[in-house]
């Protein structure tokens, strides 16, 4: 794309855990229509920084704007206007286990819609269908494989049609053909909805799969070392370290 639009600007950003600073001076612009890559170590503060740019949690420094709203400063109205247009699919990919897949997905439509019953349903199957789950309506989640309750997850996340999709760590626990698959199906997505999509993953495959855009997080620094398309980052690495994590071997990328 070469009209860059930015949908999301991080800015300055300090995040903390009460004195424990997990990191700071964050600066980043996920552009509309990226696969956007949260990149870095385990417990480096991927999943938080995931919280703060979708409003569960608030940065103890800087700003988050969607578009030009400066998100932790403007109206609760606004802001859930905001997180209407926002989808996620948590790290614990978290369905309901006492509830069909159906549902589960209409669960946010009944929440958040005036839709009838009729007109749900509708939405229900169509949603299930884009993921490759069409006719698992009735399915409860332990009736189904890891792969697939992922799926039903990416599902529940667009009931809404949101214009961003947040996924933590959606391949993890996947065998390599599953995550394969879904990375497939992130990118179908992103071709077909034309959704903005932050993916918070350290998974070398995945990375280079579907991400143009990231963000590198450093837990001894405490800080980014990069953003930007993967694939330039350890073509030109602006940072050994950047480099040596985006080109761990295959041991080393087992043994994660
Ligand atoms: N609710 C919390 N309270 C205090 N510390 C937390 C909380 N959640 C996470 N942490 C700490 O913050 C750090 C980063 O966590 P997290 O954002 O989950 O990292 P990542 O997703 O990159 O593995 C970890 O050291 C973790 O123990
Ligand atoms: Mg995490």
């Amino acid at each position: 794309m070469n009209n860059k639009e930015p949908h999301i600007t991080v800015s300055d950003l300090t995040m903390a855990y009460g004195d424990f600073v997990l990191m700071r001076d964050l600066n980043f612009t996920v552009d509309r229509g990226d696969i956007f890559i949260v990149m870095g170590g385990s417990g480096c503060g991927k999943s938080t920084l995931m919280r703060i740019m979708v409003g569960l949690k608030s940065p103890a420094k800087g700003q988050v704007f969607y578009g030009n709203v400066n998100f932790w400063e403007t109206s609760t109205e606004q802001q859930e206007k905001i997180i209407q247009n926002v989808g996620i699919l948590y790290q614990s990919g978290a369905l309901w286990s006492s509830m069909t897949l159906a549902e589960n997905i209409a669960m946010p439509l009944e929440q958040y819609t005036d839709l009838s019953p009729g007109q749900i349903g509708e939405i229900v199957s169509l949603k299930l269908s884009l993921v490759g789950l069409a006719g698992f309506e009735e399915f409860y989640p332990s009736e189904i494989s890891g792969g697939m309750k992922k799926r039903a997850g990416l599902a529940r996340a667009m009931a809404l049609d949101p214009d961003i999709l947040f996924f933590d760590e959606p391949s993890a626990g996947l065998d390599p053909i599953s995550a394969r698959l879904l990375d497939d199906l992130i990118l179908e997505l992103s071709e077909s909805l034309g959704a903005t999509i932050v993916v918070v993953t350290h998974e070398l495959a995945s990375i280079f799969a579907i991400g143009n855009n990231s963000v590198f997080l450093d837990v001894e620094t405490r800080t980014m070392l990069a953003s930007g398309d993967p694939k330039e980052l350890v073509a030109n690495p602006p940072d050994p370290k950047v480099y040596r994590f985006l080109t761990r071997g295959e041991d080393k990328e087992k043994a994660n």
